[in-house]
């Protein structure tokens, strides 16, 4: 298939797109680049042999959009481009509405324009907020307690809306769980700008000795060991699950949701404890009281992509942890330069 990628040049859309390009698709990148490095597509063209090509542009830019989308003539859409972190969603609530609905808007036109119909979504597991029972599957409530969620549930809604609009439209609109690790290579991974929010790459900066201790937020929630669990899936498993959506068009009708993640869940402790063994020595860490807005537990129930994909994620904890180590280790500074002292 011939398939359009907005933000592809990110943390997941250059893993999606070695695993793309691999079972032989075709694909063109937009991205603006404003949360990612044009060296993310070469490591991309390093590792896989297929035809990519990227056309650096805002997604708001509707005319530009447009003509990239009908010169192309994409068989389908996988949507990335998007403002992702939870705290900074506060603080820039135009600017993630702006990106993330009303950039998706635009992106929605420019495939009306081309003839385009197929989109996969990069949705989220915080659209569920709250979790009302565990494991969360998709019928579970839409609540989410931030604006970021707020900006992925509404574009949830939209995207449903124009899919029903016409026979020949569907979208599937992916919710991640939590996206870690890299490439098996060690030549791709997650490559933040300032100072992680994430656990894992901050815990990875930290055994590089670029941050000093990990800060756990919290260890009296009301799990075993009272640090916050999570349902981690290695972005390997994640990026498969986007080509495995694929098939799926064949057969939609409308808009279908899924979970994607492994439905274990792993405690921060747990994660630490892992990332230990694999580096080899204990890392600095402290207890800080608990993170506002975090939940105890987050985990998936991911038997509907498993039935209906035919997607299952493959990765463990030590994959994870393993292949993000052996990413940070090689590239403690990301696709960039060390800064000059
Ligand atoms: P990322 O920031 O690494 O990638 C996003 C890409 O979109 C970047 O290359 C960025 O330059 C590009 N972009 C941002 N705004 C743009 C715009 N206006 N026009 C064009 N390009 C633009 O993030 P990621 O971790 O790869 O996440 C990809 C998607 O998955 C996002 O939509 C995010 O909300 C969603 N998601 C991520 C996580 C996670 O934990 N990483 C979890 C759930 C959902
Ligand atoms: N944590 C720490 N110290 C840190 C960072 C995180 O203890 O420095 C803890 C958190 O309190 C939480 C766990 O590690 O218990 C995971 O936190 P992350 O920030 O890595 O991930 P979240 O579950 O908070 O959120 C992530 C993404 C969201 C996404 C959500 C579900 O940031 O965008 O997963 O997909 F919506």
């Amino acid at each position: 298939m011939k398939v359009l990628v907005t933000g592809g040049a990110g943390y997941i859309g250059s893993h999606t797109l070695v695993e793309l390009l691999g079972q032989g698709h075709e694909a063109l990148v937009v991205d603006s680049f404003s949360n990612s490095s044009p060296a993310a597509l070469d490591r991309v063209r390093e590792l896989s042999n297929g035809w990519l090509e990227h056309e650096e542009c805002d997604i708001r830019d509707s005319t530009r959009l447009a003509q990239v989308a009908v010169r192309f003539r994409p068989d389908a859409v996988i949507h990335f481009a998007g403002l992702k972190s939870v705290g900074e969603s506060t603080r820039r609530a135009t600017d993630y509405y702006d990106v993330n609905v009303a950039g998706t808007v635009s992106l929605l036109r420019a495939m009306e324009a081309s003839g385009c119909g197929k989109i996969i979504f990069s949705s989220s597991a915080t659209v569920y907020g709250e979790p009302e029972y565990l494991p969360s599957d998709e019928a579970h409530r839409i609540g989410p307690t931030n604006v970021y969620g707020q900006t992925k549930a509404m574009a949830e809604q939209l995207l449903t809306d124009w899919a029903r609009a016409e026979p020949a439209r569907g979208a599937i609109l992916l919710r991640y769980f939590n996206p870690v690790g890299a490439h098996a290579s060690g030549r791709m991974g997650e490559d933040p700008r300032g100072v992680p929010e994430n656990l894992m790459p901050f815990l990875a900066q930290v055994a590089t000795g670029r941050r000093e201790a990990l800060r756990i937020w919290g260890d009296d929630y009301p799990t075993p060991d009272g640090t916050g669990i999570r349902d981690y899936i290695h972005v390997t498993d994640l990026a498969r699950a986007h080509v495995a959506a694929l098939a799926r068009f064949a057969t939609l009708e409308g808009a279908d949701a899924y979970n994607i993640g492994t439905g274990q869940g792993i405690s921060v402790r747990e994660m630490l404890q892992a990332f230990e063994r694999v580096v080899g020595r204990p890392l600095p860490h402290e207890i800080h009281p608990r993170r506002p807005g975090d939940v105890a537990e987050m985990r998936a129930d991911p038997a509907k992509a498993n039935r209906e994909l035919g997607w299952q994620a493959e990765y463990d904890v030590d994959d994870m942890v393993k292949s993000l180590w052996a990413w940070q280790s090689a590239n403690p500074w990301g696709y960039g330069a060390p800064p000059e002292s």
